[in-house]
């Protein structure tokens, strides 16, 4: 993978989506069929890295407002994210950033991309400060977690332990460090 050819835009009605296939369909299928309306519906924005010499998609990823709450059955985890915040400061909600999507094409992974796409959206969202937002939120599917957490990625709940996706959460205070 040659880094200078990649392209980062954000997705619109007239993009026209190169080739992308990555190991899980649902995040294929999302990038073609459904997240220009997700786009409309202002439920979530698409950001595309395609490479422009061999005219495919290497990698996408969407964000969307999220939230993280306190959950009473948790409280062990909600100290430890309180910690950090101010008395003053304490509340029983905090804004988030969620990935909604996260896909790198299978000819592109494991070259540190997902990585460097991590680190955009935690340096976009702490550098501009253009909205509070202290988290970073994930429902990582299964076999992305080991990858959450060489990002710093935290479980949130122990009670999703058997699901499916579970929910991670990054503190970007830490970013700022
Ligand atoms: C998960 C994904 C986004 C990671 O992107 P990537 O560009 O391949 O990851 P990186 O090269 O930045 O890997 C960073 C580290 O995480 C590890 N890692 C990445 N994917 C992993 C996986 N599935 N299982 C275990 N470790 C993984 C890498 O080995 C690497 O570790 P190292 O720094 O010790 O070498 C990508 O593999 C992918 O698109 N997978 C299919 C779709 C998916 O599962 N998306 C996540 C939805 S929640």
């Amino acid at each position: 993978m040659n880094r200078e050819n990649l392209r980062l835009y954000k997705l619109s009605l007239d993009t026209i989506i190169k080739p992308f296939k990555c190991s899980e369909q649902e995040l294929n299928g999302f990038l073609f069929e459904d997240a220009k309306r997700f786009q409309t519906e202002l439920m979530a924005v698409t950001y595309i890295f395609e490479d422009i010499e061999a005219d495919v998609t290497a990698a996408y990823y969407s964000l969307l407002a999220d939230k993280i709450s306190f959950n009473p059955e948790e409280k062990r985890m909600w100290n430890r994210i309180n910690r950090k915040i101010p008395n003053s400061k304490r509340r029983r909600t905090y804004p988030a950033v969620k990935i909604g999507r996260l896909a790198v094409d299978e000819r592109y992974a494991s070259c540190g991309l997902g990585t460097d796409i991590i680190t955009q959206i935690k340096y976009a969202l702490t550098e501009t400060r253009r909205i509070g937002c202290r988290f970073l939120t994930v429902d990582a599917l299964s076999s992305a977690i080991p990858f959450y957490e060489k990002n710093g990625f935290l479980f949130f709940s122990e009670s999703d332990k058997d699901e499916e996706t579970r929910l991670m959460f990054y503190d970007l205070k830490n970013f700022m460090l």
